[in-house]
């Protein structure tokens, strides 16, 4: 797809544009990719919600969120005011038919003014409650019709298991084509886990060592500082594994195990990757218990604070038996992979902020030196850092100076920010973007999505009728329950104590501290 050109106009709708999604992501997404000149020549911004507010009440309320959220910092008075003036709301109930009427006439009278077909693209930020109401109004109105030009964007979750994701693809693609339906998953718009495509794809050195050969073992970590907050509510719903492993990590997963793609189509690249999931080893219930561990953080100490249990923080059940830690093991049985355990992990309250993915090499299959040249000898490792600093770490072992040999472990580093002195853009702007392009590439498909529940439904059964005997089992601050230690410890391995990539932001100047022994 050529993408140096900006996309054709368009009018975005927002469903819900008085909720926290608009505030935090989608309005600051919007104004950086304003700034930097990819919103189309024309285009509106129409925000739909129930609560009360004029259009200049929803421009002041939307400033506030950029000042807050977006990565540049403040807004400009000058700059806001000109990419305000495409800002506009509705005050509407999304469950009546008469919303969509005024919407389709609302739409029509902006493509007449701009003498275009506009896409149209239907942003559906509200409660998953609400999918059915929109997409049934929608369709009632005809703004359906227009295959090429009227797009849906729908948040995760998709669906809470197997079942209710087929329902509700089901739903959707009665009404739309599956190629007007864009699933958003913001993890794949980071710049990092597009890289690992780039990287994988766009270098020939490590195609040949992309295997069961030289790979021992793949561990992905997405680790969260935070606590559930207030988002209680949600998450006794949801839990890690429903919340994380389902999609992001998974995800990663299979940008890190598909085969090439032929071409960068979008179907192309999400047939390889649903490729993967088909796949993954089954886990049976009864090996559940090895393959998978749980846990739930108890109150505990983070940067000299003290933060609550989780089943103290609000909305949250007195005995919950909600997982906020989720670790699994898979087996991705096919020639490149057979038997090269890939670990997931993914928590509430971990000591800091950090996904990475760890590749472990094999090591050396005859040792030449020394026993006590080997005393620091490491094998080699690739790590391939996502989040907060963006970058990828090579580990190999060199000499270390002196007049014996001794082996020493190196990094050889690449930063984001230090070579391209920029801060990549966020995962929204991206992915908001490829809708205005109608660029399908980076979302998730129907299958996608059911592949990856029917991986974890296992999983989700036996802990879903199991009840944990030992919540909470890990403090807050922690690196998560022991069961978790023992189910990588099994296989002779370790979690690996997640690089700390800190980038200064006036220059470019990055250091690493990283577990070189572990
Ligand atoms: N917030 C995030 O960072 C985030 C991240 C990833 C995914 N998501 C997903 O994005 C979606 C939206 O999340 P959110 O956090 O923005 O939710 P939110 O803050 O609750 O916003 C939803 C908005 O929709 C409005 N609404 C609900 N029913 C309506 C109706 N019948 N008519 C008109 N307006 C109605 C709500 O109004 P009331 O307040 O009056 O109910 C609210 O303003 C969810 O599916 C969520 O899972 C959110």
């Amino acid at each position: 797809m050529e993408k140096q050109k900006r996309p054709g106009s368009a009018a975005f709708v927002i469903f819900g544009a008085a909720g926290d999604l608009a505030w935090r992501k989608l309005i600051p997404a919007l104004y950086n990719l304003y700034l930097d000149s990819w919103m189309p020549d024309q285009f509106l911004v129409l925000g739909v919600d129930r609560s009360d507010m004029s259009d200049s009440k929803f421009r002041d309320h939307l400033r506030k969120g950029v000042d807050q959220f977006s990565r540049r910092g403040k807004s400009e008075s000058k700059e806001w005011s000109a990419f305000a003036e495409n800002l506009f709301y509705l005050k509407a109930d999304l469950r009546k038919d008469e919303t969509y009427n005024d919407l389709s006439k609302r739409l029509s009278s902006q493509d007449k003014k701009w003498d275009t077909h506009a896409n149209r693209i239907f942003y559906l930020a509200v409660p998953p409650s609400m999918i059915e109401s929109i997409t049934e109004g929608l369709a009632k109105a005809k703004l359906h019709k227009d295959r090429e030009r009227a797009r849906v964007v729908v948040e995760k979750p998709f669906g809470h298991d197997l079942e209710s994701a087929k329902k509700l693809n089901q739903h959707l693609t009665s009404e739309f084509k599956e190629s007007q339906l864009f699933r958003i998953d913001h993890y794949l718009g980071k710049e990092t886990v597009q890289n690992i495509l780039a990287f994988r794809f766009g270098n020939s050195m490590f195609e040949p060592i992309w295997n069961r050969q030289h790979i021992d073992h793949v561990q992905i970590t997405v680790a969260e500082r935070v606590g559930v907050g207030h988002r209680g509510g949600y998450y006794e719903q949801a839990g890690a594994l429903r919340d994380m492993i389902q999609n992001h990590l998974l995800q990663i997963l299979c940008l890190i195990a598909m085969e090439a793609p032929v071409t960068f189509d979008a179907n192309e690249v999400r047939n390889k990757k649903v490729d993967v999931l088909h796949a993954i080893r089954p886990i049976f219930p009864e090996q559940v218990h090895h393959m998978a561990a749980r846990g739930q953080y108890g109150g505990g100490w983070i940067e000299g604070e003290h933060v609550p249990a989780y089943r103290s923080e609000p909305d949250v059940a007195e005995g919950s038996d909600t997982e906020t830690y989720a670790s699994v093991k898979f087996y991705v049985d096919n020639w490149r992979w057979q038997g090269v355990p890939f670990y997931l992990r993914t928590g509430k309250r971990m000591p800091v902020k950090t996904s990475e993915v760890v590749i472990q090499f094999r090591p050396v299959p005859h040792q030449t030196f020394p026993a006590a040249a080997l005393l620091d000898w490491r094998p080699n490792r690739l790590l391939i850092a996502i989040q907060p600093e963006e970058g990828i770490l090579l580990r190999f072992g060199v000499k270390h100076p002196g007049p014996s040999i001794h082996l020493s472990p190196v990094m050889m580093q690449f930063y984001y920010r230090e070579a391209f002195k920029a801060k990549p853009p966020e995962a929204y702007e991206t992915l908001l973007l490829d809708v205005m392009w109608g660029d399908a590439t980076l979302f998730m498909r129907a299958d996608q999505s059911e592949a990856a529940w029917s991986v974890i439904a296992p999983v989700l059964e036996v802990w879903g009728s199991v009840k944990s005997t030992d919540f909470p089992n890990y403090p807050a601050g922690s690196w998560g329950p022991e069961e978790a230690d023992i189910l990588i410890a099994q296989d002779g391995n370790t979690w690996v104590v997640p690089t700390l990539l800190q980038c200064r932001e006036d220059i470019a100047v990055c250091s690493v501290t990283t577990e070189l022994e572990s």
